[in-house]
């Protein structure tokens, strides 16, 4: 029997590392968000063509690599349907390890984060392994126990093509120890299938995922009773908690879904709190730039007043702040 998780402070989920500042999915992006006070770094999976699990958002990588520019690989490029989706360019299952380790990261929102386009070509695509063991030697020279938050990216064309991702990534976890029911991990995918079999494997906490366009059905009173069956917590769109007017733009009421997924015991992780005003409802935007910081400390503490467990974020150092000054506002409140 799995216990209940308990409530806690809510987490600060580092997504794809502090993509705000560094290419995201690199070692940099992660090291950064863990000097910012992450509690988790959030690695999405997928393999290469020998099955070696590595961090990338995608297994098409024309946008995240500078691979578009090496004439060796341009074999490589091709056309293939994933998850019904047609997509061009190249894919990580396509390459070995040794082919995929000659690339560099680039930023991909280089118009949104010109800043970081300065990182592009200096690091390389991390494999799993390479994170765990940065997520090890940061806990060990910080004294805090950082977490991961791995995501099965694209599972079941990955199993389609032999190179399924659930046995690579516990055998990882296990061997640098964070396959216990205490590591702080949580595992995350949006496939309820994937998640099913990962339940019968592992005592890790496990995360559906949905998104605002996806299997909204497993966010009703009902879904959720049934997510309950099989995982820990919902990782949700924001949107799902703080919807949007669809005219103005701006955010209304929460919707009932922390209630709802609290009442059949699961936390709520939203996703995903971003600086730039391009990322943020209406009402929070400073200025009419795209790529302008917005005021996502006010975006992050609406979340936070509507009881969220977790926030994923590309600007760890915001989100922490908001988090600092929703508390000591609470505390002040509960002084008068
Ligand atoms: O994993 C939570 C969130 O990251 C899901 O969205 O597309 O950024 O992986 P995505
Ligand atoms: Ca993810």
């Amino acid at each position: 029997m799995r216990e209940p998780l308990e409530l806690q402070p809510p987490l600060v989920i580092a997504h794809r590392g502090a993509s705000g500042y560094r290419p995201e999915h690199t070692l940099a992006s992660y090291r950064l968000a863990i000097a910012l006070g992450a509690d988790y770094v959030e690695p999405d999976l997928v393999s290469t063509r020998d099955g070696v699990l590595v961090a990338r958002h995608e297994s098409e990588i024309g946008s995240t690599t500078d691979i578009a520019a090496r004439a060796e690989l341009a074999d490589r490029l091709t056309t293939k349907e994933v998850d019904g989706r047609v997509v061009t360019g190249w894919f990580t299952e396509d390459l070995t390890l040794a082919e995929l380790k000659t690339l560099r990261a680039v930023e991909r929102l280089p118009e949104l984060r010109p800043r970081n386009t300065r990182y592009d070509g200096r690091y390389d695509v991390p494999t799993f392994d390479e994170v765990l063991a940065l997520v090890a030697e940061e806990s060990a020279r910080l004294g805090r126990p950082i977490g991961v938050y791995p995501e099965t990216k694209h599972p079941s064309h990955f199993a389609a093509l032999g190179l399924a991702l659930e046995e690579p990534l516990l055998d990882a976890l296990a061997r640098h120890g964070m396959g216990g029911p205490h590591a702080p991990v949580f595992l995350q995918s949006f496939e309820p299938g994937n998640l099913q079999w990962l339940r019968s494997r592992t005592p890790l906490p496990l995360v559906q995922l949905v998104a605002a366009d996806g299997r909204v059905d497993l966010v009703t009173a009902t879904g959720l009773r049934r997510v309950a069956s099989y995982a820990d917590a919902v990782g949700v769109a924001k949107d799902l908690v703080l919807p949007r007017h669809a005219g103005t733009g701006t955010i209304g009421d929460p919707s009932s879904l922390v209630a709802d997924a609290h009442a059949a015991g699961l936390l709520v992780h939203v996703w995903t709190l971003r600086d730039e005003n391009a990322f943020l409802p209406t009402g929070y935007r400073r200025g009419a730039d795209p790529a302008a910081i917005g005021d996502s400390i006010e975006e992050t503490q609406a979340f936070l007043d509507a009881g969220v467990d977790g926030l994923f974020t590309d600007h760890p150092d915001t989100t922490l702040e908001a988090c600092r000054l929703h508390a000591s506002s609470s505390r002040l409140r509960a002084l008068r």
